[in-house]
């Protein structure tokens, strides 16, 4: 029978057998299969955009806001050894959260410690340049908030945007072309870019989800060469690209 990554069902024991590979994705649906508490799309969600933010950023405190079960935070901290620390958010944890960090913690000891979950409004997660905030289906308005969060410090972001509010975030007068949610995420990734970011723009499998627009972002003067001392005498601060943007910082 077709087995439908998108389904909200929760995996359960009776999923076991179709995670049967040595593969680090089947090892991770099998732990999430025995807690017997994940809806099934959140799985693929969570691994699909981890694994893309980790081919892009490396290192960090990894931020992960709005984190429902904290899976993309785990996922993260699994994919790459070079982090330090995962902080997953929540204004309100599923109760099933904390069993899944558990079962999570026994299969993967060595980042147990390094993953911690807290309760509370995601403006209260102080952030640093060094961080790499991912928020996976914060809805409406959320994303928007997370995205001025993490440039202000200019902290690397990304985010995969749900439940798109017209009446709320900005459409960048773009409505007339493009359907609501695409205007506002359209109109996201230029903000960021306004705002002297590398964007980057890709998409997760539609069969886990419609809403699976991904957005990244990089501070360009991660990526970007030091600028060149100018020559003496000279005024011109515009040489470094990064210098050059014209959005607010
Ligand atoms: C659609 S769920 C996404 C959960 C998870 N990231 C995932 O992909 O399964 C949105 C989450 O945002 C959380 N949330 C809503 N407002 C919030 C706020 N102000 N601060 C932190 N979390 C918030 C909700 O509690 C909920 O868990």
């Amino acid at each position: 029978m077709h087995f439908d990554p998108g389904s909200r069902s929760l995996l359960s024991r009776h999923d076991l057998g179709r995670f049967p590979a040595a593969t680090l994705f089947d090892k991770l649906a099998r732990v999430v299969c025995a807690v017997d508490c994940l809806p099934r799309k959140e799985l693929y969600e969570s691994w699909e955009v981890a694994r893309r933010v980790r081919r892009r950023f490396r290192g960090g405190r990894v931020v992960d806001l709005a984190c429902g079960h904290g899976l993309t935070g785990w996922i993260m901290l699994i994919l790459d050894g070079s982090s330090e620390r995962c902080v997953a958010l929540d204004r309100r944890l599923p109760a099933s959260a904390q069993r899944l960090h558990e079962a999570l913690a026994d299969a993967w000891p060595a980042v147990a410690n390094r993953v911690s979950m807290r309760e509370g409004d995601l403006a209260d997660e102080p952030l640093t340049a060094q961080d790499v905030v991912v928020a996976t289906h914060a809805c409406g308005t959320l994303t928007d908030r997370v995205l001025a969060q993490a440039s202000e410090v200019r902290a690397r972001v990304a985010v995969l945007p749900c439940c798109h509010d017209a009446s709320a975030s900005s459409q960048a007068g773009l409505s007339g072309w493009l359907d609501p949610g695409l205007a506002i995420d359209v109109a996201r990734a230029t903000q960021l870019g306004h705002a002297g970011y590398l964007v980057h723009t890709q998409t997760i499998p539609a069969t886990i989800t419609p809403k699976n627009r991904l957005l990244l972002g990089e501070p360009t003067e991660r990526v970007l060469p030091a600028p060149r001392p100018a020559p003496a005498g000279s005024t011109d601060r515009s040489a470094h690209p990064s210098r050059a943007r014209s959005g607010p910082r």
